[in-house]
C-alpha cells in the first residue's frame, strides 16, 4: 500500500510517500524563510508560501519515491490542529488529487502524526508506552495504550515547551526558531549558572507550566545591562534549557511509574533537543526503562509522519469525504 502524505499545518510545506505504513520512500520538506525577519510565523505569509510550494513539493516527493499519482492507494493530509489558512492549502491539494484520481482520502491529526514518526523510525516499538509530545504548539504527556488510543495524562497550562524556547530565544536575541538556537548557544554555557524555577502544578502534578520560567529569565535580563548579556548569554541559555528538560523528563518518568509502563517515547520538534534525549536516556536506563525517539528529520514537522498515521487508518478502512475541512483546534485523545 502506497500512501502520499501532505503536511502544511504551520510553516513547513511537506510531502512524502510511505509504503506498507512504515517504509519511507521519500521525505520532502520546504521550510519557509519568509518568517525569519519577523522572528516568528506570520500566518498570512505562510498560507501564500504554501500555495507557491505545494505542487512542486508533491511532485518532488513522487519523483524521489519513483512513483506516479497512478500508483497511489491513498492520500493522507493534516486536517488540524494548525493555522487555518495553511491547513486549507494542503487539504485542497489532497482533495483535488483524490477526486481527480479516485483515490481514498484521509484527514490526519497532526499530533498523531508526531507519534507515528516513532513507528517509522523504530519498527520494534509497540504500545503501551508513555509519549512526551513536545512541539511549538503542544506539550502533552499521554498514555498510548495502542495505536489510535490516547489518554492525556498531563499537558501545559500555559506555553508549549517549544514556544517557551522560541520566546526565551527572542529575549536572548537569538534567531528563530528558538529551540535549535538555544541548544547551540547552551553548548558553551554553564547549566548551573542560575537555578531557574520548575513550576509544580498543584491541580495535576503531571501538567506543565513554563510561563514562570520565562518570566524568571526576563527578570534576570532586566536587572542587567547588555554587556552582561553578551558575557552570559550562553549561561542563561544553558540554565533555561536545563530547567525545561528536567521538568519534561521528571514528569515523563513519573507518568511511566504511576502507570506501570516501562517504555517512553519522545515526539515533536522539541524531541530533537540533544540535552532532552541525553537526560531521557540517563533517567530511563537507571530504571530499566526503554526510550525511543525519531531521527532529527522526523521530529520536526514532516509529511512522512502524516503518511504513516494515514496509512494505518486507511488500512483500517477509515476514509474522509470531500467535506473534509481544516480544524485549527482539533483535539486528540481523552483526558483522564
Ligand atoms: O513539531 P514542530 O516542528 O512544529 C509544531 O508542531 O509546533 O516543533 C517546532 C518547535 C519550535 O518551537 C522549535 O523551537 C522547537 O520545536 N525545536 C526545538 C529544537 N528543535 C526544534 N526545541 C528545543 N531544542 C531543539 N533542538
Ligand atoms: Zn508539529
Amino acid at each position: 500500500m502506497l500512501v502520499l502524505g501532505i503536511e502544511t499545518s504551520c510553516d513547513e510545506t511537506a510531502a512524502a510517500v510511505v509504503r506498507r505504513q512504515t517504509e519511507m520512500l521519500s521525505n520532502v520538506i520546504a521550510s519557509q524563510c519568509e518568517h525569519l525577519r519577523y522572528g516568528g510565523v506570520v500566518p498570512e505569509l505562510a498560507a501564500r508560501a504554501h500555495i507557491k510550494l505545494i505542487l512542486p513539493v508533491i511532485q518532488q516527493a513522487l519523483d524521489e519515491a519513483d512513483v506516479t499519482l497512478d500508483d497511489l492507494d491513498g492520500i493522507a493530509v493534516t486536517s488540524g490542529p494548525g493555522l487555518v489558512g495553511s491547513l486549507l492549502v494542503g487539504i485542497s491539494a489532497a482533495k483535488s488529487i483524490a477526486l481527480a484520481r479516485g483515490i481514498p482520502l484521509l484527514g490526519v491529526h497532526h499530533l498523531e502524526g508526531h507519534i507515528f514518526a516513532n513507528f517509522i523510525a523504530n519498527p520494534e516499538l509497540a504500545p503501551p508506552f508513555i509519549c512526551l509530545l513536545v512541539s511549538g504548539g503542544h506539550s502533552e504527556l499521554m498514555l498510548v495504550r495502542e495505536k489510535g488510543d490516547y489518554q492525556i495524562l498531563g499537558r501545559t497550562c500555559d506555553d508549549a515547551a517549544g514556544e517557551a524556547f522560541d520566546k526565551v530565544a527572542k529575549m536572548l536575541e537569538l534567531p528563530y526558531p528558538g529551540g535549535p538556537s538555544i541548544q547551540k548557544e547552551a553548548e558553551t554555557g554553564d547549566p548551573r549558572f542560575v537555578d531557574l524555577p520548575i513550576a509544580q502544578v498543584k491541580k495535576n502534578p503531571l501538567d506543565f507550566s513554563f510561563s514562570g520560567l520565562k518570566t524568571a529569565v526576563l527578570t534576570i535580563l532586566e536587572s542587567h545591562d547588555r554587556d552582561w548579556l553578551t558575557d552570559h548569554r550562553a549561561d542563561i541559555a544553558a540554565s533555561f534549557q536545563e530547567a525545561v528538560v528536567r521538568a519534561l523528563v521528571s514528569k515523563t518518568i513519573a507518568a511511566a511509574e504511576a502507570n506501570h509502563i516501562d517504555t517512553i517515547v519522545l515526539a515533536g520538534g522539541v524531541a530533537s533537543n540533544r540535552r532532552l534525549r541525553e537526560l531521557a536516556r540517563q533517567e530511563t536506563s537507571v530504571r530499566g526503562m526503554a526510550v525511543f525517539y525519531p531521527p532529527l528529520k522526523l521530529c520536526t514537522d514532516n509529511a512522512v509522519m502524516i503518511a504513516a498515521a494515514g496509512a494505518y487508518r486507511l488500512a483500517n478502512g477509515e476514509r474522509s469525504d470531500m467535506t473534509l475541512n481544516a480544524i485549527p483546534t482539533l483535539k486528540l485523545g481523552t483526558r483522564s
